[in-house]
């Protein structure tokens, strides 16, 4: 699907992320580099955040996924869904990106960076 938004990508299905409930993307920034970017299903709601926790860099597809919550599998900070926010001030807040619906396709807005697969 082509999006008319600059730097809109089309990541995948809204089925197959409420199945798999967490699903990782590769980015690449053209001065920083590759970058994972994870899309996350609670049950009700989908969020994206940098894969990467910001305190020791655990991948947070691994984490716990409640309601509104990531919780990084490593020290267990919590960050919010929507926002990045790290809810228990274990560390520091992570990037979260806008995402949205259409036709049943999740797609993720993420400037400045490519989507490597
Ligand atoms: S690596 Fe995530 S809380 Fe330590």
């Amino acid at each position: 699907m082509k999006s008319e938004i600059p730097h809109e990508f089309d990541l995948c299905s809204l089925e197959e992320l409420q199945i798999k409930k967490s699903i990782s993307f590769q980015f690449d920034h053209p001065v920083y580099g590759k970058n994972e970017i994870a899309l996350f299903w609670d049950g009700q709601n989908i969020g994206a955040l940098d894969n990467y926790c910001p305190h020791q860099g655990a991948m947070l597809t691994h984490g716990l996924i409640e309601p509104g919550e990531i919780i990084c599998p490593l020290h267990s900070a919590v960050f919010d869904l929507k926002t990045g926010e790290c809810l228990d001030k274990y560390t520091w807040d992570t990037v979260s990106y806008q995402v949205r619906i259409e036709n049943n396709r999740v797609l993720i807005i993420v400037p400045d960076q490519t989507l490597i697969h």
